[in-house]
């Protein structure tokens, strides 16, 4: 991997593959995925971390394409999934279960004896939970638990999950109930876990939970791991502070260090980033169908909308838009929305190069929470799906047909 190209490589291009001949080789809509992007993203963040047990788990739901997770699994990437579904498609992957954390919200408690029987790493995050398991299992199978810190970090309010009326996670004020049911039934504590939110770029949030998480690991005598789950920033749009992984990887090494020591034993350091492995990583394509003036603004009709991605109108989050087609030439300011009716506003009055009809728009930062969180409404199908590997593309996803939207519909005559 070159990583000087990775930094300076043309934005209409991806491995020396021009985007516009990706549109079209198979059409668009189309997403686009960079594994030198991914692979990059990996080892930044691995060789931040000195002398630190460290493991990464790939949070599948941000782009869960089976030939992704068998590229992850590839290159020494392990999963964190949150649904049997996911599990079973990260085993069908090449995974062994044991590599994968299982980290549900709500699920029914069958699931989670299903995942039991599969033998995924299980994360728990409520109490009723706990006595189940322990009543069930005992000391037989480990367990880690899943911590609710009551600390607010995170982009939008939606990806915020560690404040106190979050659903997720045992609240750090009820850990007495969780250690006197370890003490009933033996349970073989083998982690704990936390994960504050989606979205935040302060290191010292992660430093202040880590040391939460220290004080509450002390609890436990055989403990193999600590998970901080994720939440690293990453770039949408010019002048975004990301996360800085070098000095996160300095200072949480030395703080994890002083703790093992505390501890008495090297645990191992997990993390589950999603965004900050595939978001980069990932191009939505769409070509302008209309160009729209009124008297309120010039509007881009595109091929796509919140259908295929819909982060813009349930997060206001920005992703840049590039006209890929004429990326050099003169600027005016445009509104880009999709083709759903229902206002799908992607940008608002965004300065972009000259746009005509036909043109392919290119979305950055596409490749997490896009394609995943994709639907049918509208009765629209959804894009194709194209991986670059080693200077090739290879289609990993065929672009749905109308059968496939009617596929499971059950069609009464009257
Ligand atoms: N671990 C757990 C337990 C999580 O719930 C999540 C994300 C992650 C790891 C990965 O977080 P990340 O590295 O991607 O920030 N759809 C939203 C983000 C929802 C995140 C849900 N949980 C978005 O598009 O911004």
């Amino acid at each position: 991997m070159n990583t000087n190209t990775l930094q300076l490589q043309n934005e209409t291009e991806v491995q020396g593959i021009q985007l516009t001949d990706l549109v079209k080789e198979y059409g668009s809509p189309l997403y686009v995925y960079d594994t030198e992007s991914i692979e990059y993203q990996y080892k930044k963040l691995v060789g931040s971390f000195n002398d630190t047990n460290i493991r990464i788990k790939y949070a599948t739901k941000a782009l869960s394409n089976i030939s992704i997770l068998k590229y992850m699994n590839k290159i020494g990437i392990g999963l964190d999934v949150v649904s049997i579904e996911e599990l079973k498609i990260g085993i069908k992957a090449g995974y062994a279960a044991k590599e994968i954390m299982y980290t549900p919200s709500c699920v029914d408690f069958l699931e989670i004896e299903e995942v039991i029987s599969l033998g995924a790493t299980l994360n728990l995050d409520s109490i009723p939970f706990v006595e189940k398991f322990g009543m069930k299992y005992g000391s037989s199978v480990p367990l880690c638990i899943r911590i609710n810190p009551h600390v607010e970090a995170g982009g939008n309010h939606k990806i915020k999950t560690g404040h106190i009326e979050s659903k997720f996670g045992i609240s750090i004020d009820q850990l007495d109930q969780v250690y006197s049911l370890v003490d009933k039934y033996k349970i073989d504590m083998a982690g704990i876990h936390v994960h504050t939110g989606s979205d935040f770029g302060d290191i010292d949030v992660f430093l202040k939970v880590a040391e939460l998480m220290y004080e509450v690991a002390m609890n436990f005598k055989n403990l193999r791991f600590l998970d901080f789950g994720s939440g690293f920033k990453v770039a949408y749009k010019k002048g975004d502070k990301e996360t800085n992984i070098e000095e996160l990887g300095s200072k949480m090494s030395a703080s994890f260090a002083g703790f093992c020591k505390r501890y008495g034993k090297k645990l191992e350091l997990w993390f589950e980033p999603g965004k900050y492995l595939v978001s980069k990583s990932g191009y939505l394509l769409a070509q302008a169908t209309v160009i729209k003036p009124t008297p309120a603004t010039t509007f881009i009709g595109l091929n796509t909308g919140l259908n295929h991605l819909i982060r813009p109108m349930m997060y206001e989050s920005y992703h840049e838009i590039i006209n890929i087609s004429n990326p050099e030439g003169p600027k005016q300011k445009y509104s880009v929305v999709g083709y759903i009716c229902e206002t799908d506003t992607f940008a608002w009055e965004r300065e972009m190069t000259e746009t005509k009809e036909g043109d392919v728009l290119a979305f950055k930062n596409a490749g997490a929470y896009g394609f995943s969180m994709s639907s049918n409404y509208n009765s629209r199908i959804r894009p194709a799906e194209v991986m670059i590997y080693k200077g090739k593309a290879v289609l990993i996803r065929k672009r749905e047909t109308l059968e496939d939207v009617l596929k499971n519909q059950i069609e009464i005559n009257f």
